[in-house]
């Protein structure tokens, strides 16, 4: 499963020395390993040991076409939330009959591209858009399958912008106006009630979070179904936690303690299992981060040890622009060098070249001392990564790298600057 190790000093992806596609490709880069993809998926599939079920993808995670080829590949679905997503889960093969649509704002092209294409099901957000959804598919001579996406008013836990299932939040019905909603959608025409969706946040590492959903849910399709509603379909969301600190243990790099609970996405799958097979729905999940963060890192190179008065800065290619998670949510990702060589550790703050104070990778971190010229690896970069950057201070976006064995493949070109100002 876990796919980037130490060979002897030298970082390796599967069969790959990373410094060598560090050198290929240039940096910052995204490289990825195929087999931690497969790996991931392959785990989450069998948690279901057998239980009727459809994984889908949730593209936001990563919305490179070629991995979504290979999740496709290992039978997930994908969850859009965007035409832009539907059209690279086209692109990259998925069924449409494996396409499930969330978000809270589906413009009306969005959702007509959606019936267009036959995806399986919207999970709808509101009444304001039952109403839509209804009049589009009339309009298009089509039935739409719906999900009620609903919130459960559960503290998932985690940095509070990715919270999405407290009463405060945008996302979904409080579950108390379900059936009110559900009944009345039911007499629309050009509506097909499904079933219900939840999504309760992300990067949660806790079974009694989701156990708490999943008892929610379970007493939901229990009075939905009293009530005369039958409820065909249970769409549980995705937010499976992974490790990011200590992801890689090596007597050269500090050690780095674990969080606290850390259960993968199988555990946490089978630990609801027994409670949601009671519904007797067919189950749907949405895992984004659990599928790809593992199976990815972010090459960087340093520029500058910089040292002043107060701190050690170690000045890197790659910033914010690349990786925004360590700026936006105080996120951990370990910083390793792509050779070890026994300099010994030192603390600095690995900071990128734009023109921000919030444009960091690491605060005070302890790394293994490494001079101008040499590379670094960002870990656990694959989920939330690529996809949040940008061009901020006109940077191109960085290339991406697939990893297989012993073959590297550019899977997305670097931008270049011409491709900024040509308009
Ligand atoms: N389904 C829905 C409706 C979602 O909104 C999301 C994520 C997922 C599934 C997938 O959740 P996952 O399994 O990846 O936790 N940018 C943040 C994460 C935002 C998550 C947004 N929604 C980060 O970098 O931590």
């Amino acid at each position: 499963m876990q796919e980037f190790t130490y060979r002897g000093p030298s970082l390796t992806a599967e069969s790959v020395l990373l410094r060598e596609a560090a050198a290929q490709f240039g940096t910052p880069l995204y490289v990825y390993s195929a087999h931690s993809l497969q790996d991931h998926c392959r785990s989450i599939e069998s948690a279901f040991g057998g239980y009727p079920h459809l994984s889908c993808y949730a593209v936001k995670a990563n919305a490179n076409r070629e991995l979504l080829r290979l999740i496709g590949a290992e039978g997930f679905g994908a969850d859009v939330g965007s035409l832009g997503e539907l059209r690279i889960a086209l692109a990259a093969g998925v069924e449409p009959a494996k396409i499930t649509f969330s978000g809270v704002g589906k413009r009306d092209d969005e959702i007509t591209a959606g019936l267009r294409a036959g995806i399986y099901a919207f999970n709808v957000e509101s009444p304001e858009e039952i109403t839509v959804l209804d009049q589009i598919a009339s309009r298009e001579g089509t039935r739409a399958r719906i999900l009620l996406r609903v919130n459960l008013d559960i503290d998932a836990g985690g940095h509070r912008y990715v919270a999405t299932s407290l009463r405060q939040n945008k996302f979904g019905v409080q579950s108390d106006r379900a059936l009110e909603v559900l009944r009345w959608a039911r007499g629309l025409p050009s509506v097909e009630v499904r079933g219900i969706h939840s999504h309760i946040g992300s990067q949660i590492t806790q079974a009694e979070t989701f156990l708490k959903a999943a008892g929610s849910l379970m007493a939901l399709v229990t009075q939905l179904s009293a009530a005369g509603i039958p409820v065909p379909d249970l769409d549980f969301g995705g937010g499976f936690g992974v490790q990011y600190r200590g992801y890689l243990a090596h007597p050269g790099l500090p050690s780095e303690e674990p969080e606290e609970l850390n259960l993968s996405a199988a555990t946490l799958i089978k630990t609801v299992l027994p409670l949601l097979r009671e519904t007797r729905c067919r189950l749907s999940i949405q895992p984004g981060r659990s599928v790809v963060a593992h199976a990815g890192a972010l090459l960087v190179k340093v520029l500058y040890r910089k040292q002043t008065e107060d701190k050690l800065f170690i000045v890197v290619d790659g910033g914010m622009n690349d990786l925004l998670r360590p700026s936006l949510y105080n996120a951990h990702h370990q910083i390793v060098p792509l050779e070890l060589d026994g300099r010994g550790f030192e603390q600095a703050d690995v900071v990128g070249p734009l023109c921000e104070s919030g444009d960091f990778l690491a605060l005070n971190r302890t790394i293994p001392r490494v001079e101008r010229g040499e590379y670094l690896a960002v870990m656990c970069t694959g989920a939330y990564g690529y996809v949040l950057s940008s061009n901020y201070n006109a940077r191109p976006r960085a290339a991406e790298v697939l990893i297989d064995g012993s073959s590297m493949r550019l899977i997305r070109k670097r931008e270049t600057v011409e491709q900024l100002y040509e308009g």
